[in-house]
This record gives structure tokens, sequence and C-alpha cells, in this order.
């Protein structure tokens, strides 16, 4: 099958290619993500990989000089691969390898190989294909594992024999997954069974690899599909047992609590239908990782998890830590989501009390939109009257909010009176007086007795103030 390359944004680059090798007489080939992409006429590439059955450097080196003497070329030549950046894309060139890798590491050594020992390599047959640059077959496919058959069917297969594959770099079993949850592609039984065997051999590798290709799983359309997956082969347990933790129900005298783990795949996929940001997406995967340490059962209550959010939130800075993803803004941004997962639910339960809001407001801040996006997702029961009934208390929540926020201006909450203010009322050095000043003043206004305002603060402060056995300047 020859792929019609003229029609291809790129093709003025794959003529030079084409060109540089022949000049050199080394052979060249387009192989990977790149063609497959193509073929599924799948979005803009960033990257493209091109092999060569010679030195993948050197060809770099003479591609980059005739397009721009100036050209900075990568070179890692532990790897045999030279980079550079062309027109907002990634080329990588490499000298087609055969390859063995160490029982206990990722990295291959590497030796010089054909182009069929280099697809051979590859992970899957659909990122095996190839698209040769070669001037006497310019763009023939190349495609020895029937790559082209797996993409019509969406299946994900391995070149070799998928424990071979597996065991040679643990990752693709992260990979397989991510490909079949956004692809949509299904992994074939042998590659499944072999994941399942080789599960353990994911602790060779590192944390920050795996997070890459679990976002993306984060990122898919529908989540759920590759966590279970990651399930089902083992692989979750190995990276976030506290999600499986909260597998399986219980039973004491006749009383059950539902599933926590299949019901957070839930709110995952909710949560999705709603939002791109990525770290909401891990709020709703973590929003219930307290309820493992915090389940009880007693007769009175039946089953409870009480403080689950405070303990799940908590959890979270581990898990971040373990997982390796960031622990600024971004951590503390799911943390509080976490802690605050329940509270609008306990509103409608307690009562919408005006303090209560206030104080929802004040501990939300910027953030309230997201906790409202979680809180809904987080709405799986299947009764549709429930649903509804659920539905139509967060909208009277919501708009309860929006009618205290508009009187007390509580969400981005500054306090109307300054420390240094204070300190000059009472003439006062920094002092422990003012931070208990400044707090009571914070919650006299989210408890209702004063609005946020300065000259009530003021006033306020003077009566407190007086109560500390303070006098006014
Ligand atoms: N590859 C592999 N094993 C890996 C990683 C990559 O065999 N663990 C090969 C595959 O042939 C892959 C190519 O290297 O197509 C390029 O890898 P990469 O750029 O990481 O992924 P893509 O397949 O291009 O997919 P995506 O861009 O969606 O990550």
């Amino acid at each position: 099958m020859v792929i019609n390359l003229k029609q291809n944004k790129n093709f003025k680059l794959f003529k030079l290619v084409s060109a540089v090798a022949q000049q050199n007489n080394q052979s060249v080939y387009i192989v990977g993500g790149f063609v497959r992409d193509l073929l599924m006429k799948r979005q803009m590439p960033t990257d493209i990989d091109f092999v060569t059955e010679s030195s993948g450097i050197y060809l770099a080196k003479k591609i980059a000089q005739e397009i721009n003497p100036k050209l900075k070329v990568s070179v890692f030549k532990t790897y045999g691969t030279a980079m550079f950046k062309h027109n907002g894309l990634d080329l990588e060139f490499v000298g087609a390898r055969k390859e063995s890798y160490s029982e206990d590491s990722r990295k291959p050594s590497v030796e010089t190989g054909t182009l069929e020992d280099d697809q051979k390599r590859r992970d899957f047959t659909i990122n095996a294909l190839a698209i040769s640059l070669n001037k006497e077959n310019f763009g023939e496919l190349i495609d020895p594992f029937d790559g082209i058959s797996d993409l019509q069917n969406k299946i994900i297969r391995t070149p070799l024999e998928p424990l071979q594959t597996y065991s040679d770099d643990p990752l693709r079993m992260m990979r397989a997954i991510r490909f079949a949850a956004t692809l949509n592609f299904q992994i074939e039984e042998n590659s499944l069974e072999a994941i399942k065997k080789e599960a353990e051999r994911i602790k060779i590798v590192s944390m920050e690899r795996i997070m890459v290709e679990f976002n993306k799983i984060m990122l898919s359309e529908k989540p759920s599909v590759g966590l279970k997956l990651m399930e089902q082969t083992g692989l979750l347990p190995l990276i976030i047992p506290e999600l499986t933790a909260l597998k399986g129900i219980e039973e004491v005298e006749g009383q059950t609590h539902k599933d926590n783990f299949w019901h957070t795949l839930e709110v995952v996929d909710n949560i999705s239908k709603n939002t791109d940001n990525l770290w909401l997406r891990w709020a709703a995967l973590l929003h219930d990782i307290g309820k493992a340490p915090t389940k009880k059962f007693d007769k009175k209550n039946g089953w409870t998890f009480h403080g689950h959010e405070f303990l799940g939130s908590k959890m979270v800075k581990n898990l971040f830590y373990r997982l390796k993803l960031p622990l600024g803004s971004d951590m503390k941004y799911v943390q509080k989501l976490v802690k605050l997962s329940s509270r609008p639910i306990a509103l409608i339960d307690d009562g919408t009390s005006d303090s209560a809001l206030r104080r929802l407001l004040f501990d939300s801040g910027e953030d309230l939109e997201d906790l409202f996006t979680l809180c809904k997702a987080d709405i799986t029961t299947k009764n549709s009257s429930k649903q509804e009934k659920f539905k139509k208390n967060f909208e009277y929540v919501a708009q309860k909010i929006k009618e205290v926020e508009e009187k007390d201006s509580i969400r981005n909450f500054q306090p109307p009176i300054s420390g240094e203010e204070i300190m000059e009322m009472f003439n006062l050095q920094p002092s422990r007086e003012i931070g208990i000043l400044k707090e009571k003043v914070k919650e006299a206004i989210l408890e209702g007795e004063i609005t946020n305002d300065k000259e009530e603060a003021r006033s306020f402060v003077i009566e407190e103030a007086k109560l500390l056995g303070l006098k006014i300047n």
C-alpha cells in the first residue's frame, strides 16, 4: 500500500529528508505514532520519528545542516538518537536497533539492526507501522505485523510474544491501557493475560513515567475505561492501593454500604463530562479515599465514615508525594476539594443558615464552582426521583450562596480591618492580641454578627479590645 504524502503538511520536509538520506546512502522511514495518527486521521502531530538502518545521529545532523546550519541538534549517544525542532515539531532520528533489555531496568543495550528488527522491538503493531521515504518506494507502507488490520479492528496487539514485549519494557503495560482508553481500542486477550502476569514489573519503572500515562488516562473521555483495566490487570493496587481499598460491600446485620470504588469511577466519568481540568478530575478520583480507613459499623448508626473528608485530604499529600505529582498549588487544590466534598450536601441536611453558607464561601473561595461541579458528579444514584431531588437541592443551595455572596462579599474575603490598623488603634507592638482580634472580626462576619464593613469592624474591635483590657489610643 502506498500512502499519498503529497497532501501532508510536512511533505516538503519528507522530500528533504528523503533527498539528504539518499545523498548519504542511508535508508530512512517515518515510524511510530505519527504513522498511526496519520492513518487514523487523528489530531495534529507534535513529533515525528524517523528510522534509518545506519546512524540516526549522523542523518539528523546532515538534515539539520540542510535546513539551517545554526539549528541545535540534541544528541543522545547511549540511545543512538538525535533530535531537533523544526516548524514546531520535534523531529527525532534513530538508527534501527535490535534491543535486549536487562531484567531490572528499562534501559536497553543497543545493537544495530534492520528496519524489521526495529519494528519488532516496538510496543504495539499499530505503533510499528513505517512509511518509506526512500526514492525507490517513497510513501510505501511497511507493515510486517499487519498493524493496519489492528488499526481497523481497533486492537492493541504486540508485534512479538506479549510477555517478551512487556517484560522488555514494563511501561508498555500502562501504554497499552492508555491507548485502549484514549483510542477506544480493545487489548487483545493474550496481551491482557501477559499484563496480569507481568504487573509486578511496573515497579522498575519510574513513577514520573507511570504518571504521564496515568494522567493521559485521566484526561480521556471516559477515564473509568482505563481505570477498570488497571484494576483488572492488577496494576492499580500496585500504584494507588488507597483506591482499590475502597472496593467491596460489607454486610452487618443486614445493612450494607455502597461499593466506594465503583462509585468513585462513576464520579470520575461524570465529572469528565463537565471539565477537562486534570486536577478537578483527580479530586473526583480521591474524594472518598478517606472512607476505607474511617469505615465503622455500630448498631445505632449503621455504617459510618466519620471524618473521611478530613483524613482523605491529609492522605492526598502522601499520595501526591509518592506518585511524584506536583506538591504545590495543584496538590493544595485537590486537598481542599476533598476536604470540602461533603459540605454542600451537609448544608442541605443541616439547613442553609446564612452563617453556614458564608463559611462555605469563605473556605472554598475561588474554587466554589469547582466544588459544585464535584458535588454534582458525586450524585450517582440510579433512582431518578432521588436524582431530581438532589439536583434541585443543589440549585437551591447555589442560589442561596449567590444571595449571601452579593450581600457580604465573602468569597475573596479581605479582613475589613488590618493588623496594622489594630496596632495603631491601641498603640500595640506586634503581639498575640492582634491575631486574636483579627480572628474575632472574621468569626463575627461569618456568624453574621457584623457585616463586612470597616466602620462596623472598628466598633466591634473596640468592644472586644476592652474585654482584653486594651485601651484605645
Ligand atoms: N515506543 C515503544 N515502547 C515505549 C515507548 C515508545 O515501543 N515504551 C515506540 C512506539 O513505536 C511509539 C514510538 O516509540 O510509537 C514513539 O513513542 P512516543 O512518542 O512515546 O509515543 P507515540 O506512539 O508517538 O504516541 P503519543 O504521541 O500518543 O504518546
